[in-house]
């Protein structure tokens, strides 16, 4: 495995062990047992009995069911160990659930556009025993399982495991980045959204076998087939473990997790082996024209063009590189790069836009023509594209797509920009105001000004509701994906203090709601607070553990602590925290140079005690607007911030030393 050597070293965090771990949600042990009954349906003898260990038997007798409950979301392979059947006709079915919502007796939650999954049926004619289906019959998430017994049998079970299948080659609490602060609603979503991302990391050949696709109508959900028709035994990468994008479904590799789940990952778990796992596997799928795919296998790729889906896997080759600093690895895959930037510029058209036409994106609808996501997605690129190609020393490249990233830049401001409403258009002949586009526009820097940066974010926040920032380009919606982005604008314009609040009630909501899972972020829901997405027909299908969802915990750590890397792995860094009201923030990360790490005391909007680690071989500059001092390192360097910004400093420890207040 590509981990880290173990953070011995560690000055600013706990003396041993992961820092924080009481936070993280993962699992100690991958053998697990429900914590608590959640309801019981007909007579149960002793149904508690299997959330202990070794406490006794609980006794089905007849037509009864027992719905437990894991706490939080989990995912694994299921395991009865049945002690005695009255009958060799007796069943024993069991049914998943995320949400509290779609327990049942009679189905699991959905896989599929239509419809609910059958349950997974045990036919007890071997009598005592262990039962356990095939490993393709693992569930990728779920808090509630419901036994149930169908027939007049009496049925005794002895116990009831999971085999947490997850992430399959971390050591589930063994994480390298950590975040703790003085509000604790922030620092359980800084964690849940780690935990999310272990939770969509899965062995390659549990994918999803898109059995469903297309192919179940809505009316079966009331007779559900005789047969399982669920099953995730498709191989979709290489190598022994990967990122998808959400545990329950799709269970496939989506470019679009190489934009917000990639950040989240490295500064959590720094699994970046299975992020570069998926990637490849989407690489592996470019066309001879430069095109990368909408999606992973056995998604068909055949008809469906992404346009912004084809630029983030482009954006997951910069942030792998950025985080891994395996510069061969960019080199080996430098000529697909390079196809990929080319393939997308080759919609650009005269007015200095990309004209795109292909529909297919996040499913928001209405994409198409000079977008303003698309092209801020491709202005943004092309900034990275620029300092790769100047790494990888090929400055004749960088300099044709400097320029063609300031025709965009001018063409963008100039048919977009809607000066009344403060934000950016979707296309030119639209009316509606993205959420997308215009996070996306000041992520970018395809604003032109610091006060046009201002004017989106206030008009972004002007139009949160009581459940999140809306996403009007998909109708009622609330993108947590997009909402990940717009976190990064509100940082961006300096407004630490709306990107805190959009964390407390969008993703609090996410986090604390009785119907979701209180440990994993879903996908999408609707303005209204029910959980619709706009874009699914089916609402059980919607995932309640989706990579996207986890924007939070990236954006704590590289703008609430400020740990920022400029250069490959590191090598250059930027400490530049942005508090907002935070009184109390310790965070860290890992790279394969070596941990950096923040830590910091304010009271009254003054750092009382401010220090930083950054690794031996790095430099790097901070920045703490109106802080007066001089920053000391373990060596015994002076350094006095100017202005709030002390640049060119060594990698080592620092403390400021305040004076002049
Ligand atoms: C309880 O059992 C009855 C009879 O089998 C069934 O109709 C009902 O749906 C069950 N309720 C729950 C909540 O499982
Ligand atoms: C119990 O469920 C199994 C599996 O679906 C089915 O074959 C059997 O007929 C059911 N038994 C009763 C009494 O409904
Ligand atoms: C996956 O399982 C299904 C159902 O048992 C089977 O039909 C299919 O051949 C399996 N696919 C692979 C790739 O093993
Ligand atoms: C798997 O690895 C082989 C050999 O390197 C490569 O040809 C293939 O494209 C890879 N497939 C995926 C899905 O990554
Ligand atoms: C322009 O944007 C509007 C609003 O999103 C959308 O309805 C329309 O389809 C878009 N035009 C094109 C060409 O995609
Ligand atoms: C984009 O290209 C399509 C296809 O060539 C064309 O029909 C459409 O008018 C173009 N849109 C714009 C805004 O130029
Ligand atoms: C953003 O663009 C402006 C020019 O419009 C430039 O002055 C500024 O340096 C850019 N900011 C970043 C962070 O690149
Ligand atoms: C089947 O499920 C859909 C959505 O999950 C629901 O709208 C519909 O009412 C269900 N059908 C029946 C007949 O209950
Ligand atoms: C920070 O702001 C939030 C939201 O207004 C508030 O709930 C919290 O108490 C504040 N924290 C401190 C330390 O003032």
């Amino acid at each position: 495995m590509h981990f880290l050597a173990p953070l011995l070293l560690a000055p600013l965090a706990c003396a041993a062990g992961v820092p924080y771990e009481q936070y993280i949600l993962a699992p100690a042990s991958r053998d697990l047992i429900p914590v608590a009954v959640h309801q019981v349906n007909g007579s149960v003898t002793n149904p508690k009995a299997l959330t202990q260990t070794s406490s006794g038997d609980t006794t089905f007798h007849g037509v009864s069911s027992v719905t437990y409950d894991f706490g939080k979301n989990v995912a694994g392979l299921v395991s009865l160990e049945v002690g005695s059947a009255s009958s060799s006709s007796a069943f024993l079915g069991v049914t998943f659930s995320e949400s509290s919502l779609y327990i049942s007796s009679e189905a699991c939650d959905a896989t599929a556009d239509a419809g609910l999954d059958t349950p997974l049926w045990f036919a007890l004619g071997q009598g005592a025993g262990k039962y356990t289906p095939d490993e393709k019959y693992l569930r990728g998430a779920f808090r509630y399982l419901t036994v149930v017994s169908n027939t007049t049998a009496t049925v005794s079970l002895q116990s009831l495991h999971v085999q947490f299948l997850a992430a399959p080659m971390q050591d589930l609490r063994g994480y390298t980045g950590w975040f703790h602060s003085d509000d604790e609603l922030i620092n359980k979503i800084w964690y849940a959204g780690a935990y999310t991302n272990q939770l969509c990391t899965i062995d390659p050949a549990h994918g999803n076998a898109l059995v469903h696709l297309g192919s179940v109508s809505s009316s079966d959900n009331i007779t559900l087939p005789q047969t399982v028709t669920w099953w995730n035994n498709y191989t979709i990468t290489n190598g022994t473990s990967t990122i998808t994008d959400g545990a329950k479904r799709d269970r496939l590799v989506w470019p679009g997790d190489m934009s917000i789940a990639l950040e989240s990952i490295a500064v959590s778990t720094g699994d970046l082996y299975s992020i570069r796992m998926g990637l490849e596997s989407l690489l592996a799928l470019q066309q001879s024209n430069g095109r990368l795919p909408y999606a992973g296998k056995p998604f068909s790729d055949m008809d469906i063009v992404s346009y912004t889906y084809h630029l983030h896997s482009l954006i997951g080759m910069s942030y792998l590189y950025r985080f891994s600093g395996d510069q061969s690895w960019l080199a080996r895959y430098w000529d697909q790069y390079v196809r990929g930037v080319e393939w997308a510029l080759s919609s650009v058209d005269n007015t200095g836009l990309a004209n795109v036409t292909a529909s297919a994106d996040w499913l928001r609808f209405g994409m198409g023509g000079h977008n303003i996501e698309a092209n801020a997605i491709l202005y943004f690129i092309l900034q990275d594209a620029q300092k790769l190609a100047q790494e990888l020393n090929h400055p004749s490249t960088a300099t044709t797509w400097n320029q063609i990233a300031a025709r965009i830049k001018t063409a963008a401001n100039q048919l977009l920009w809607d000066d009344q409403a403060g934000f950016y258009r979707d296309n030119e002949t639209a009316t509606l105001h993205p959420q997308d586009g215009n996070a996306w526009a000041i992520k970018a820097n395809l604003t032109s000004s610091p006060k046009q940066i201002s004017i989106i974010s206030q008009a972004l926040q002007s139009r949160w509701g009581p459940y999140g920032a809306p996403a009007p380009e998909a109708g009622q919606t609330i993108s947590p994906f997009i909402g990940g982005f717009e976190l990064q604008a509100h940082y961006l314009a300096d407004q630490p203090a709306a990107a805190l609040n959009l964390m407390r009630l969008q993703w609090g909501f996410m986090l604390q709601d009785a119907r979701m899972t209180q440990s994993s972020f879903i996908e999408g829901y609707s303005t209204d607070g029910s959980i619709h997405y706009a874009p699914y027909s089916n609402d059980a299908r919607i995932s309640h553990a989706h990579g996207w969802s986890t924007g939070p915990t990236s954006a704590l750590s590289t703008y609430a602590a400020g740990i920022q890397l400029m250069g490959p792995a590191g090598a250059e860094w930027r400490i530049a925290p942005q508090p907002g009201n935070l009184t109390h923030v310790d965070a860290g990360l890992a790279t394969g140079r070596g941990q950096f790490a923040v830590r910091f005391q304010r009271q009254t909007g003054r750092y009382e005690t401010f220090s930083f680690q950054t690794p031996s071989a790095t430099r790097g500059d901070v920045v703490l607007p109106g802080t007066q001092g001089i920053l000391v390192s373990c060596t015994g360097q002076r350094i006095r911030l100017v202005n709030g910004v002390a640049r060119g400093l060594a990698g080592g420890s620092w403390t400021l030393e305040k004076g002049g207040q």
